[in-house]
Formats: structure tokens, sequence, C-alpha cells
């Protein structure tokens, strides 16, 4: 892992953008994994604004999100479908059929997970996958306890996770679907790149024990220290337990 620790929050996400900007201009033709959650928007924001700016061109670029909720439709406001429309997809210019996110509202998810591996092999494999942590050490939603080799599947969502998603859904933990579709940890791993992108005081610990603590199903984004090429980039009240 290599660990780049930047002042504050607003320039740890302009790196993150001009690391995904620069690869889309060296490769336009990349694979890109892609990450939701609040730290992404602003990340997603800059990198719209750079692409505008410097015509970078997305034509050629497919994108793979890591995870969507199950029972969502694309329409829902708090799919993750919507919230890329929103954040990215409608600032650039990506074809709508190079994006792909976990469809939650399948009739067979079962069926639905083993099509999102099997798509992201055809697209030949991620070539720079962007995640976040959850305060609970998930990346995707691969919680606590997780294969640490698993591929695309169905997650039960941890109480932790509904609690700190719950401000999505009107502060209603009950709102929050239960079950998601998530990317496997080994998915992930089997990135050709990967970009982690942690910031605030609320996920110091965790990150801690991701980047310092043993490798560990407990701590699914631990694995990350297996990943032969991972950048993290942390703001430094993220790294203050490092
Ligand atoms: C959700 C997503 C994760 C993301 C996490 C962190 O749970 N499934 O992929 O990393 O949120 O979100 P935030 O940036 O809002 O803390």
């Amino acid at each position: 892992m290599k660990v780049v620790i930047c002042s504050d929050a607003a320039q740890t996400r302009r790196l993150a953008a001009q690391v995904l900007a620069q690869q889309v201009q060296t490769k336009p033709d990349s694979v890109l994994g892609l990450a939701t959650g609040r730290t992404m928007e602003a990340i997603y924001a800059q990198l719209a604004e750079r692409a505008e700016e410097q015509s970078i061109d997305f034509s050629g670029v497919t994108t793979f999100n890591l995870d969507e909720y199950i029972g969502l439709t694309a329409q829902h406001p708090q799919s993750y479908r919507y919230y890329m429309q929103t954040h990215l997809f409608r600032l650039i210019n990506i074809p709508e059929h190079n994006t792909h996110v976990p469809d939650g509202a399948a009739e067979d998810v079962e069926a639905e997970a083993r099509s999102y591996e099997s798509r992201i092999a055809q697209a030949g494999g991620i070539d720079l996958q962007l995640l976040g942590l959850g305060e609970n050490g998930h990346i995707g939603f691969n919680e606590p306890l997780s294969a640490l080799n698993g591929r695309t599947h169905v997650v039960t969502l941890a109480q932790a996770t509904l609690q700190q998603n719950a401000v999505m859904f009107d502060n209603d933990m009950g709102q929050v679907p239960a079950r998601a579709l998530t990317m496997g940890t080994g998915t992930i791993l089997d990135s050709r790149e990967a970009l982690l992108v942690v910031t605030g005081a609320a996920k110091a610990d965790i990150v801690a024990r991701v980047i310092e603590g043993p490798v560990s199903a407990l701590v699914p984004g631990s694995a990350l220290q297996f990943h032969p090429h991972c950048l993290v980039l942390l703001d430094e009240a993220a790294a203050s337990r490092l």
C-alpha cells in the first residue's frame, strides 16, 4: 500500500479526482470501478469539472459500481444507480450502456450477482477501482466476516451500516434496505489498481486497523494490504491514529 496524507479533505478529494482523470486520459478505454457514499460526491464533482475544463473524453470508458441496495429501482432517489446518474454520469459524456450498477430490482438477485461478475470479466477486468471505507471497515458492502476471496454476491447489511446510512433515508433505519448486492472482496482485489479515499476523524481508528492491523475478515478493508497496487489517500484527520 502506498499512503498519501493530505492536509485537508478538499486536497484529498482533488488528488483523487486527478488520479481518476489521469487514468482516463492515459487509457481512454479504461474500465473504472466506482464507489458511492458522501466521500465520493465531491470527488465526482471535481472530476466532472476537470472533464469539462480539459475536454476529457469518457466515450470509451466502461464503469462498474461496487454495490447496490436490493429492492430499490434505478429511479429511487437513494439507489446507487440514481446517485451515479446525479453525481457523475449526467455530467460527463459516458454512454449509458457503458455504465454498470448491479440491478437491485432484479427478480433473481443471485443470478444478477453471477451475471455482474461475468460482465466484469468480459470487459477485461477493472483497471482502477475507487473505494471508500465504512466505519466498520467495509469495502463495497463487504461487511465484517465476509470471505476475503468472495465474488459478487448478496449480503445482509450489518446493523452499524444501517445506522451509518440511515441519514440518507430521513434518519429512519427502518427505511434502509436490509440487503444489497456487492462485488466481493476477491473481485476488488483483482482490480489492476485500487484507490482508497478516506477523510474525517470518525474513521481514524478503522483506517489504522485497515493499514496497520493484521489482515482479518473482521476488517474487510485490511485485505487491501494484499493488493499489489493500492494507493490510499487520507486527510490528516483520518490519518491521525496511524
Ligand atoms: C456505503 C458504500 C461504501 C462506502 C461507504 C462509505 O456503505 N456501500 O462503498 O465506502 O458507504 O460512505 P461515506 O463516504 O458516506 O462515509
